[in-house]
């Protein structure tokens, strides 16, 4: 079993906190992270706020193998570093085509006025070393000595674990509108995050797939520049409870109410089959921390299944609080496969 995990907005939806669910609840043995060090998954586990920005978000599964796909970008620093945070040493994988950002990359992003300005970008060095990349000259993970251990030809190990019977989740980054080619461009990111585009990055062809799991979050954020129909002023955001801190960058993230447009769309251009819906408990107070459909008010479960008419498809998976095990899963009840 093959499932992608998908942003549906401006990322932020809560795809780490979707993807660590998975991994502890389904047996997952392999998850692969696609994108780059720009985009901040979170994570709360066990007590624990872990913010993860190349390592799959799947770690919290203490046996599941965690591979960084050939389209993703890496910064050495970071993976060394997060390596060692989540002690995860001797089960990360790097595909060997991967690429490598390095400081040059940083540098030039550093001093781009467009990039700060007008798009409002993490300035990463994600862009510059796509522009290489495209240019034919950006180094690669097996160009580097101190990754010889962790290289590995991620294509084959897909194969090898799918055809014994392995579960793996593939964990995309940022949004359906921050695709290079489907979003709200140029306010976009340097990559298509759309689920063809992740599988593109993994190596997969489009018929292997078997649940394609596209994120809401009950309202919607942005952070950076470009449009955000119906955005609220900061005052209402706050009133509202939903201001939130970006987790790469610590900029406030821009806030409206959920997207009705913007949803049915992105369920189309990802293919979704399952929608997970976050911080339900942000729009009904009385939903936090339940974990089953049952003793959600009857207000919550009517706008859930009004999503699920407008979108017409499943909501199997809605978290109501900010840990890991806040989640109602409604796979078996809905008779989706888990
Ligand atoms: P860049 O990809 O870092 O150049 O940023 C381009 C745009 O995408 C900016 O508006 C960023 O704020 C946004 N962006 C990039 N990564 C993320 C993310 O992980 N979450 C939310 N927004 C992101
Ligand atoms: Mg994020």
């Amino acid at each position: 079993m093959l499932s992608v995990v998908v942003g549906g907005f401006f990322g932020d939806e809560g795809k780490g906190k979707v993807v660590a669910y998975l991994a502890l609840n389904d047996e997952v043995s392999a998850a692969v992270r696609v994108g780059s060090v720009n985009a901040g998954h979170t994570v709360f586990w066990g007590g624990r706020e872990f913010k993860l920005r190349i390592i799959p978000s799947a770690f919290v599964n203490g046996s599941c193998r965690l591979y960084i796909a050939a389209g993703s970008l890496v910064r050495l620093d970071v993976f060394f570093r997060e390596i060692s945070t989540l002690g995860v040493a001797g089960r990360v994988f790097v595909d060997k085509n991967a690429g490598i950002i390095e400081d040059k990359h940083v540098e030039i992003e550093a001093r781009d006025e467009y990039l700060r300005n007008s798009i409002g970008s993490t300035l990463q060095g994600v862009g510059a070393a796509m522009v290489d990349r495209v240019m034919r000259r950006l180094k690669l993970a097996q160009d580097f000595p101190e990754l010889r251990t962790y290289l590995v030809d991620l294509v084959d190990e897909v194969w090898r674990i799918t055809s014994s019977g392995g579960n793996i989740l593939i964990e995309g980054t940022q949004g359906t509108y921050l695709s290079l080619y489907h979003g709200t461009y140029p306010y976009v990111t340097s990559k298509d995050t759309t689920a063809s585009g992740i599988l593109s990055e993994v190596g997969l062809g489009p018929k292997y797939v078997d649940e394609v799991i596209i994120v809401f979050k009950a309202y919607v954020t942005r952070v950076g520049g470009g449009p955000l129909p119906g955005e609220l002023p900061i005052d209402e955001v706050i009133n509202r409870g939903w201001i939130e801190k970006a987790s790469v960058t610590g900029r406030i993230r821009r806030a409206a109410p959920f997207d009705y447009n913007l949803a049915k769309r992105a369920v189309m251009l990802n293919s979704a089959t399952q929608v997970a819906l976050t911080c339900l408990d942000k729009i009904f107070p009385t939903s936090a921390r339940v974990k089953e459909w049952g003793k959600l008010p009857p207000e919550a479960k009517r706008w859930v299944e009004d999503l699920e008419d407008v979108l017409r498809t499943p909501v199997t998976l809605i978290g109501t609080g900010d840990d890991v095990t806040h989640m109602i899963d409604r796979r078996k009840d809905l008779g989706v496969m888990t």
